[in-house]
């Protein structure tokens, strides 16, 4: 039994010597991966599926750099949706951000603003597949449950509205080799 388990158990003993020679949160030309900025709106933790959600994102390899739970007041929010500020719905968008408290999470990985939308899938639930996080939990249009950036511009000025500097803790991944390499 034990001759059966050992090697196993002894590669995942060493991720630190593999760390060295493969790469990881790092891209190659040595910044560190994209990150996305996340929101799990009022509905995701009136409805009890933060965890659940949040699950799917960490599932996906991506990690967790800032997590906090909060209101949000009128005025986060018409910045959050400045670039809809001249659309129909833009009052009720960011009223339904304020109606509760939300989640908002700042993660990182390779790829992240990409793997992160297609997770939560499109805007209207009713043209989300079934497997993404709106195909899956979502009913409405509007109450959608969660936001995810959609660019690396956005996530930057994203990012910079809901977290400060100090509140973002990353971290190199143990796992990291077993993901990108
Ligand atoms: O969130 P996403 O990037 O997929 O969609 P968006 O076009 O950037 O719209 C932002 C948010 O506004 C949506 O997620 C909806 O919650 C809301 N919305 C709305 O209330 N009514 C619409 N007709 C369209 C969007
Ligand atoms: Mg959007």
């Amino acid at each position: 039994m034990l001759a059966l388990t050992a090697p196993r158990f002894v590669r995942t003993l060493q991720p630190r010597r593999l760390l060295a020679s493969l790469p990881h949160v790092v891209e190659h030309d040595g910044t560190r991966a994209e990150r996305s900025l996340i929101l799990l709106k009022p509905d995701a933790v009136e409805r009890r599926l933060v965890g659940r959600i949040l699950s799917r994102f960490e599932d996906r390899g991506l990690a967790i750099v800032a997590l906090r739970q909060r209101m949000c007041d009128r005025a986060l929010a018409e910045a959050h949706y400045h670039e809809h500020r001249d659309k129909h719905f833009f009052g009720r968008a960011c009223a339904f951000l304020c109606a509760g408290p939300l989640v908002s999470a700042c993660l990182e990985g390779r790829g992240a603003v990409a793997a992160a939308r297609r997770l939560i899938g499109p805007t209207d639930p009713r043209d989300a597949p079934p497997g993404t996080i709106r195909g899956d939990y979502g009913v409405h249009w509007r109450r959608n449950l969660c936001h995810a950036s959609d660019s690396e511009e956005s996530a930057a000025r994203e990012i910079a509205l809901w977290f400060r500097d100090d509140e973002l803790a990353p971290w190199d991944q143990t796992n990291a080799p077993w993901l990108y390499e």
